[in-house]
């Protein structure tokens, strides 16, 4: 039953009717509202109103791009060292070094192989021993001051008198007695410290 109906079957009629039917509350957002259409007929329309809320909307984002990455490529030199004692780059360089040497350079292309050795800067004998390990030592013998020692068969020798010495620097024979001087080593692979 409507609220025209309603009022009607109550009572209500003419002035007092239409009075009651106008008191619509403010907040009756949906009412049925008395048409009298011009044939005496009475018939309802809908009032609407506006309805407005907040609710979360989810979804997801895809896309593609590319991550661009800056520096120089560390490519470690062709060498037969044992790498497990190989140091960091960082490290290296805080090493007060005597002589630092590029392993990647064709000019120490020996000490990229087991049991290589040279002489550098007619000071240093340095070899890359066959168990993968830099060693160096002084070229300059301990028995005269020649500039003859080598490496050879896990040792260093001097090739003037036959002086021998371990790679630790003791001497094995007595023109060794007085031993050799033998210095520190550090690499990273790339670039080979003596201190
Ligand atoms: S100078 Fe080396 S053994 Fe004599």
């Amino acid at each position: 039953m409507t609220r025209y109906e309603f009022l009607k079957a109550a009572g209500f009629s003419g002035a007092s009717l239409m009075a009651l039917l106008s008191c619509v509350k403010t907040e009756d957002s949906y009412v049925e509202a008395l048409v009298q259409n011009p044939d005496g007929t009475t018939g309802t329309t809908s009032a609407t109103g506006t309805t407005s809320g907040t609710g979360t909307t989810t979804g997801t984002t895809s896309g593609t791009g590319t991550t661009t990455s800056t520096g120089t490529p560390t490519t470690v030199a062709a060498t037969k060292a044992d790498s497990s004692v190989f140091v960091s780059t960082e490290a290296l360089s805080k090493i007060s070094a005597k002589i630092t040497i590029d392993l990647k350079s064709t000019t120490y292309a020996k000490l990229n192989t087991l049991g290589g050795y040279l002489v550098v800067s007619n000071t240093y004998v340095v070899a890359l021993s066959k168990t993968g390990k830099y060693i160096a030592a002084t070229v300059t013998c301990s028995h005269e001051p020649k500039k003859r020692i080598v490496y050879s068969n896990e040792e260093w020798y001097c090739t003037d008198h036959g002086a021998r010495f371990s790679l630790a620097g003791k001497g094995l024979n007595s023109n060794g007695s007085k031993g050799l001087t033998i210095y520190k080593t550090a690499t990273d692979g790339n670039t080979l410290v003596i201190y």
